[in-house]
């Protein structure tokens, strides 16, 4: 009992959690992410899943994006990037959904399989259905050998290394990174991305791995604002663009290690409906770092605090407009706002999780959830 305690301990690297440890661990999964494909020196980016098979991809009419959970977030991300950069259109499905569909593929379709168990019977069998019908699969996969990794014609495994914790952290962040890299190969192959931009994302993508750093030096900060939340019976998570996507992801996050009911939604939508929620017990987390829609953002949170609501924001540290108006900020470095995800999502990982153990529940092993839902 005592050993398998203390190897229990070792295995966790000396944090409390898995789930603990593979939040920290994201400088240097991200960093493995981007060995070998990532050549800021030569401005390079090899992928050799996507060079094999570039034609495929640079002649796609259509991108299906199939997944479940945290990666259909990652997918919803990955849409915004790819349509921006390729000019690609992309579609997100729910695997469960897409599988029942009878969907429509047209040869020439390119499907994209996001899995970190890679086991995934939801996401396995829409491939399967679609590979039928004559489409290309392309798995963006964590776990080596893997079932949808092996059914895929092609792929890029995330490196992320194993993730234990069932709320998965490490691997979406490792997920983002890959479709970033995929859009911005395909994009320069198409010539809808100019070199200058090219480059400009290469060097960004590359300085991600540090400021991720910068962000986890802030834990205790944001454990803070978690000890203030943490018997909040409800959260709403707001954002915009490609960080619209985070806000669902953070309320999926919450949700899982907490079991606090919340949502996430675009911050344009609050008025059609949620806004009805709001009042002076209900927490409103913004993801608000600089980009095009930030005034609205500002006006969105204004909203908020006229009908009394709380504010939690995530900013970049020279913002002064949104720090003036909110009762909590949680910064992280400025980035392009097509790789914002990867740093804003990370306060949000920290929030939950802090939650999650001040509310004495099993972050790691949350009741009732399976790290793979191999079942249907
Ligand atoms: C995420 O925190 C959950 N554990 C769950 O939603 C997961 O993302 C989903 O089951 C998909 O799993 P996969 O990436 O292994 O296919």
């Amino acid at each position: 009992q005592q050993l398998d305690m203390e190897l229990a301990q070792i295995e966790k690297g000396g944090f409390d959690h898995f789930m603990l440890k593979e939040i920290f661990d994201q400088p240097a999964s991200l960093t493995d992410c981007l060995r070998g494909r990532l050549d800021v020196a030569s401005l390079s980016l090899t992928l050799a899943g996507v060079d094999q098979h570039l034609s495929v991809f640079t002649q796609a009419k259509r991108i299906i994006i199939v997944a479940c959970g945290t990666s259909w977030h990652a997918g919803l991300i990955a849409e915004y990037m790819i349509e921006t950069i390729c000019r690609i259109p992309v579609e997100v499905e729910y695997a469960s959904e897409f599988r029942y569909r009878n969907p429509i593929i047209h040869s020439g379709d390119v499907i994209i399989a996001i899995s970190q168990s890679g086991e995934t019977a939801d996401t396995l069998v829409a491939i399967e259905r679609a590979k039928e019908q004559g489409a290309f699969i392309f798995g963006v996969v964590n776990a080596v050998g893997s079932s949808i990794a092996r059914l895929s014609h092609a792929g890029a495994y995330t490196h992320a290394g194993p993730e234990i914790g069932v709320a998965s952290t490490k691997a979406f962040t490792a997920q983002l990174t890959v479709l970033a890299m995929m859009a911005l190969k395909i994009g320069k192959a198409k010539q809808t991305l100019s070199d200058a931009d090219y480059k400009h994302y290469l060097v960004e993508l590359s300085q991600i791995p540090e400021k991720v750093q910068v962000i986890l030096s802030s834990h205790e900060l944001i454990k803070e604002v978690a000890q203030v939340y943490a018997e909040a019976n409800n959260f709403l998570f707001l954002g915009r663009g490609y960080n619209f996507p985070v806000a669902l992801e953070a309320a999926l996050k919450l949700k899982e290690v907490s079991y606090i009911p919340c949502s996430g939604y675009p911050s344009g939508e609050v008025k059609h409906g949620p806004i009805a929620l709001v009042d002076e017990t209900l927490p409103t987390l913004f993801i608000a770092t600089k980009d095009k829609y930030y005034d609205k953002i500002v006006s969105n949170i204004q909203e908020i605090k006229a009908r009394k609501g709380k504010v939690i924001a995530i900013i970049n540290p020279d913002d002064t407009a949104i720090r003036g108006v909110s009762d909590h900020v949680m910064e992280v470095p400025e980035t392009d706002e097509l790789l914002a995800p990867l740093l804003t999502v990370i306060p949000t990982q920290l929030m939950s999780y802090y939650i999650g153990v001040l509310r004495g529940l099993d972050v790691d092993k949350p009741r009732n959830l399976a790290k793979s839902v191999t079942v249907e």
